[in-house]
């Protein structure tokens, strides 16, 4: 049969096609270009050399950034509180890619080279069932045949040795790294003990806050719909308008600035706990400036309800359950919360940290008005007095319990 494997043009993955190759799969290898940093005609040749049949290197970050990240900025999605979805966004991004190759080239399997232990392998798998329901998926490392003959790395170097594969010149990491558009992500390794520190060398999307520029940066973001469509730099007046090239921008920023890292221990869908550093820049700066415009124009109450919807959200899409029911309907409701979330947004970029520094709304429910301390407006202050006196009628039943329960 054959097989589209969603192949990186590392180590792993040209172990792995060399090895589906040899149980008699036609390989198809797929590397899809979601904003990484990556020789990709390098890795074309690669695996042509290794035995793929056929190479697809699909540029997917513009849908990568329209279609999943300004939904999560909509929602401002962050999963345990901290964590902006990164890898989680880009997954069902990269295996829709893939699940369309298959149709098309009339492939009855997939493959990745995603561990047996993480959460990338069920988001790969539910976007790929969900999609293609009859879709057969070979994951190499939760099968005993390939997981017993590779028990670590140096069987995977003396596999390679023995294949022909080009073994990596540069020493690895002593970690392991996901880079797209929207973040990196660095785990396992000497990262595993949570009490090490990430050695300073180890960032590569961000500049040390320590030593960062003494200046800020300050931008103008402009909103539609919760969605950026124009960034704008008051230093020099350039501006971006275009979603993929705004966000390219918003990371070379932020990133000059050293705005986005984290380092924490979140919890795996399949039950454990992980720890991961991350760096998010732009990402970071939308979170903030897109939170503060959508408080600006948005009702109290929708904002209250938005909020419990983006919760689920984040653990939707943290879970693998892009395409689910429930995650579609969630995106909805989330998109109609948006249709007044519209102004402008001004930032700072500074030593780590995004500050904001003012907002301007055609849609503003601000009334400037009616909440002066100086001027009266539409507003009875004895209408309050009530207001008060009521709600506080409860609080007065309740302590009058309280005392007569401590006086027994
Ligand atoms: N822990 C993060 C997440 O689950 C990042 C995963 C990184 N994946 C990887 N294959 N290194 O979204
Ligand atoms: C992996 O297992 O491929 C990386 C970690 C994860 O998916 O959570």
């Amino acid at each position: 049969g054959t097989v589209v494997l969603a192949y990186s043009g590392g180590l792993d993955t040209s172990c792995i096609l060399v090895w589906l190759k040899e149980q008699g799969y036609d390989i198809i290898a797929y590397l899809a270009n979601i904003g990484q940093n990556e020789n990709f005609e390098e890795a074309r040749k690669k695996a042509l050399a290794l035995g793929a049949r056929k190479v697809y290197i699909e540029d997917v970050s513009r849908e990568f950034v329209e279609e999943f990240i300004w939904p999560a900025v909509q929602a401002n999605a962050l999963y345990e509180d901290r964590y902006l979805l990164g890898t989680s966004l880009a997954r069902p991004c990269i295996a829709r890619k893939q699940v369309e190759i298959a149709r098309k080239e009339g492939a009855q399997f997939v493959s990745h080279g995603a561990t047996g232990k993480g959460n990338d392998q069920v988001r790969f798998e539910l976007t790929c069932y969900a999609l293609w329901p009859q879709i057969k998926i070979i994951a190499p490392w939760r099968m005993p045949e390939f997981y017993n003959r590779f028990r670590g790395r140096n069987d995977l170097m003396d596999y390679a040795k023995k294949h022909g594969i080009p073994v990596p010149v540069t020493p690895k990491s002593p970690w392991s790294m996901d880079e797209n558009l929207m973040h990196i992500s660095y785990e396992a390794g000497i990262l595993e003990n949570p009490k090490n520190q990430a050695p300073p060398g180890l960032y590569t999307k961000t500049k040390d806050p320590a030593t960062s520029p003494d200046t800020p940066d300050i931008l103008e973001i402009e909103f539609r719909k919760g969605v950026p469509v124009k960034v704008t730099n008051t230093k020099d007046g350039a501006t971006h308008q275009s979603s993929l090239e705004l966000f390219v921008y918003l990371n070379e920023i932020a990133g000059k600035h050293g705005v986005g890292r984290i380092d924490i221990v979140e919890n795996r869908f399949i039950g454990m706990k992980s720890r991961g550093i991350y760096e998010t820049p732009a990402g970071t700066i939308l979170y903030h400036a897109h939170l503060d415009i959508e408080a600006f124009t948005m009702d109290r109450e929708v904002r209250k309800i938005k909020q419990g919807l983006a919760l689920k959200f984040s653990e939707l899409v943290y879970n693998g359950f892009w395409y689910s029911p429930e995650c579609d309907y969630v995106r909805h409701c989330i998109s109609k919360s948006q249709e007044m979330v519209e102004g402008k947004v001004r930032v700072s970029a500074f030593k780590g940290q995004v500050y904001i520094l003012g907002r301007e709304s055609p849609r503003s429910l601000y009334n400037e008005e009616l909440v002066s301390m100086n001027v009266q407006g539409d507003y009875e202050p004895s209408d309050a007095t009530g207001f008060i006196n009521i709600n506080s009628l409860r609080l007065k039943e309740y302590h009058r319990l309280q005392s007569k329960v401590a006086a027994k």
